[in-house]
């Protein structure tokens, strides 16, 4: 018999049905045994009467989370056993059939209701049995629809998708890269991207004028709530545009997603209260504000655009480090003071942040892309003229055969799927996160590899953690 997901057996009332699924819960009553079947479409109540022999022996054997095919009638509940507010609340499935497709062991932890509270190190091992979790379905879900969301709409807008490489040389994003060894060139390495800054750079240079990338993004950084070793952002870049067409772009596309998937969400204050970087300091002492009326309120939305970021920093060494990242372009206003070297923590870049209640969502700039400029930037970094053509020869290079004027951002993912769903952090929204020590306790990455692998890699380990 054809399979019927759950979720459609409210149009197949008094029919024999076919369903698949595991058992969330089964009730035994004695002469009655009740189950809450599940797919992945919904869940419906089933119940195998006295007199059912054969589907009843099965049933006194099936436990929690056993993978069933179950065959029965769909009947109406009797009016006072209707739970309105329930998925499938109205119907029950009248068990005849049952075949255990698998059992089960056990479950390690509680699945049946929100897992937040049950330790994470266990969840994290049995991350599939988290997964399998109404919270858990209900984000990962949410997080296709977001994402979905944004594919469409660059693409509706002219964007078009284009993969970046995962295996490349370094990118100056101010953090720590993780290294991948060559196996042919021994002794040298790829660098896994922060970000596909350069590649996307390039792309406007290539004449694509409008790129987007639903983008990974590796680091390997201290991570905290909202931060991951690995992440996804939504990466893009476009040709002939001011700051004021990226922040227009990008605003319109977030109240849009809001529109469209959180209806009942609120935003504050359209259009997003503006800042400068220099304002938000002083106002508030942080360059994320959280500019929520009220931090109670878990519908409302407090957007805001953060702008004219310093271009340069101080290191806690002493040096001096680009705020955002060397591609960015300074302000008009600051081009003298840029290209003298005056008073260089004074100089303003045209970057830009947008903030959401008191998080940072993404950032971006207007870039350079004039050679000389770019290596104006190098050069007050303190970056030789030999480091630049060996780190920067092509993004130097590529300036000269007619770069187009462009800028770009990049909202997390992550942290936007963890604002609107109401998470406490984002391992909660990632499929298969890693801990704060960067670890993945279900595989158990990272891990030893063979003397052999590290023999033909050239690789000798002489200190193990
Ligand atoms: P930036 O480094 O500011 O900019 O990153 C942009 C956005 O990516 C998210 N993000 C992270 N999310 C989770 N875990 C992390 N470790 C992590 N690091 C960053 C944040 C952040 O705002 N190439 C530039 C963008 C550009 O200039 O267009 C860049 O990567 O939401």
């Amino acid at each position: 018999m054809e399979r019927t997901y759950i979720k459609d057996l409210g149009q197949k009332v008094g029919e024999r049905v076919s369903i698949s699924g595991w058992v969330s819960v089964r009730r035994d009553q004695g002469k009655m045994v009740f189950f809450d079947f599940r797919d992945m479409s919904g869940t419906i109540q089933g119940v195998v009467l006295p007199g059912e022999e054969v589907a009843m022996a099965i049933a006194k054997d099936i436990r929690s989370e056993y993978v069933v095919r179950v065959e029965g009638m769909v009947n109406k509940r009797p009016e006072r056993n209707v739970q309105a507010d329930k998925q499938n609340g109205d119907i029950e499935l009248e068990v005849k059939d049952i075949e255990i497709l698998n059992a089960s062991e056990a479950m390690p932890f509680d699945i049946s209701g929100d897992t937040l509270g049950i330790n994470e190190e266990v969840r994290l091992k049995y991350r599939y049995l988290d997964l399998r979790s109404a919270r858990l379905t209900r984000v990962i879900r949410a997080r296709d629809a977001i994402v979905a969301f944004f594919r469409e709409h660059m693409r509706a807008n002219g964007f078009i998708e284009v993969e970046t490489p995962i295996m490349m040389k370094g990118t100056p994003e101010g953090s720590r890269e993780y290294i991948v060894p060559s196996r042919l060139e021994q002794g040298k390495f790829y660098v896994l991207p922060q970000s596909p800054q350069q590649f996307k750079q390039l792309l406007m240079v290539a004449g694509f004028e409008k790129y987007f990338q639903i983008a990974r993004c590796m680091r390997d950084e201290d991570t905290r709530g909202d931060r991951q070793p690995e992440f996804t952002q939504l990466d893009f870049e476009m040709s002939f545009v001011t700051q004021e067409d990226v922040l227009a772009y990008t605003e319109k596309m977030f109240i849009k997603l809001v529109e469209t998937l959180y209806p009942n969400k609120r935003i504050s204050s359209r259009p997003f209260p503006r800042l400068t970087y220099a304002e938000s300091m002083e106002k508030y002492g942080t360059d994320k504000p959280d500019l929520r009326e009220n931090k109670d309120d878990a519908n409302e939305l407090a957007f805001a655009w953060v702008v004219d970021f310093p271009m340069f920093e101080k290191n806690d060494d002493g040096t001096i480090g680009a705020t955002h990242h060397p591609f960015c372009s300074v302000k008009p206003e600051d081009k003298e003071k840029f290209m003298s070297g005056d008073d260089l923590l004074s100089i303003r870049a045209n970057a830009y942040d947008l903030v959401l209640n008191g998080y940072e969502l993404s950032s971006g700039s207007i870039r350079i892309h004039d050679q000389s400029e770019q290596k104006q930037v190098f050069n007050l970094l303190g970056i030789s003229e030999e480091e630049q053509r060996a780190k920067f020869g092509h993004m130097l290079d590529a300036f000269t055969f007619g770069a187009p004027p462009h800028g770009g951002f990049a909202p997390g993912i992550d942290r936007i799927v963890m604002l609107l769903e109401e998470q406490p952090n984002i391992r909660e929204v990632i499929a298969f996160p890693k801990t704060g020590e960067g670890k993945d306790l279900m595989m158990g990455a990272p891990a030893e590899v063979s003397q052999k692998q590290l023999k033909e890699l050239g690789i000798t380990v002489t200190k193990k953690g």
